[in-house]
């Protein structure tokens, strides 16, 4: 894989003696979509505040394109782009008067950008009116026009689908995947919305309680362990069969055999149990989702 452009080096906040972010490490790459999912008050926004140094980090570090955050933040920020919760809009100017506004805090972007960021966020018919006539989807586009103003290496962006209609929801996707796989950027994105997540995202970091508790690669699946349906006949003998397999989880469910296994472990229980005089009518495979995993790795979690 490319170089890290995000190390997230043993992050801790502890706001009045309590631990908030709990020893969060984890790298993002260029040309990646980073996933940030967790449920509500799980630590994504502290997290990222303290990532876009929007506040103090108790201990550890981010270090961005080798500078870090604590002791050079704004070197370590010049190429970073992020939303944070509900961004900052005057809502009394038109949507590009804000963009010319935020223009100001760097060098060197002309009109001409601010054209090509509407453009991308599609936001050209409206961009001449006042922000407070603008839905929330809208703002969100705004904000992510804004993040994008000064061509950042690296987007932040904390629960930008927020607000969004579905065909909203995938055209950011598109745009997203498409600046991390066309301009190499890296984007880190949070969502407590598992489904959208597995759209978006190359891989992602689940939080609970402050601590990241799984990474999920969403494009790679080979190692996993899937659930497969056998329609056989007669179901006793075969369960006979597939429980002297090796390390085999097998149960019966709705007129079906239910195993337990990896991919490339079918053929050989397929084998067996032709070997066996089973007639096998029906082999097929169900992926546990993320939602499954998700819901899996959080139950029993306290949400607060
Ligand atoms: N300034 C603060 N003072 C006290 N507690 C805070 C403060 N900011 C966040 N928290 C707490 O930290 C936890 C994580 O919050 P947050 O980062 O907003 O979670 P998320 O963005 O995942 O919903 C929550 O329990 C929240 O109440
Ligand atoms: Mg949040």
């Amino acid at each position: 894989m490319s170089e890290a452009i995000i190390q997230v080096k043993h992050l801790e906040k502890r706001i009045k003696g309590k631990t908030i972010i709990d020893d969060l490490s984890f790298d993002l790459y260029r040309g990646e979509v980073l996933g940030f999912l967790g449920p509500n008050g799980a630590g994504k926004t502290t997290t990222m505040r303290m990532m876009l140094g929007l506040i103090s980090i108790t201990s550890g570090d981010v270090i961005i394109d080798g500078h870090s955050v604590k002791n050079a933040k704004e070197k370590a920020l010049g190429r970073v782009g992020g939303i944070v919760e509900n961004p900052e809009m005057y809502k009394f100017l038109s949507g590009y008067d804000n963009l010319k506004h935020f223009r100001r805090m760097y060098e060197d972007v002309p009109d001409s950008r601010i054209d090509e960021v509407v453009e991308l966020v599609k936001l050209k018919d409206a961009i001449h009116r006042k922000v407070k006539t603008y839905s929330l989807g809208m703002r969100q586009r705004l904000g992510i026009a804004q993040a994008l103003l000064h061509r950042p290496d690296v987007l932040i962006l904390d629960e930008p689908t927020n607000g969004l209609d579905p065909a909203g929801i995938r055209e950011l996707r598109d745009y997203l995947r498409k600046l991390a796989k066309e301009e190499n950027m890296a984007i880190f994105i949070s969502s407590h919305i598992l489904s959208e997540m597995e759209l978006i995202c190359d891989r992602i970091l689940i939080i609970q309680n402050g601590k990241i508790t799984s990474t999920q690669e969403i494009r790679e699946t080979t190692e996993e362990v899937l659930s497969v349906l056998f329609e056989v006949e007669p179901k006793t003998k075969a369960l006979e069969v597939l429980h002297q397999l090796p390390d085999l989880q097998v149960r019966e469910e709705k007129g079906w055999l239910v195993v337990e296994a990896k991919r490339e472990d079918i053929p050989q229980i397929n084998a067996a149990l032709v070997k066996a005089n089973i007639q096998v009518y029906a082999i097929r495979r169900t992926q546990k989702s993320l939602e499954d995993r998700f819901l899996e790795l959080t139950e029993g979690s306290v949400v607060q």
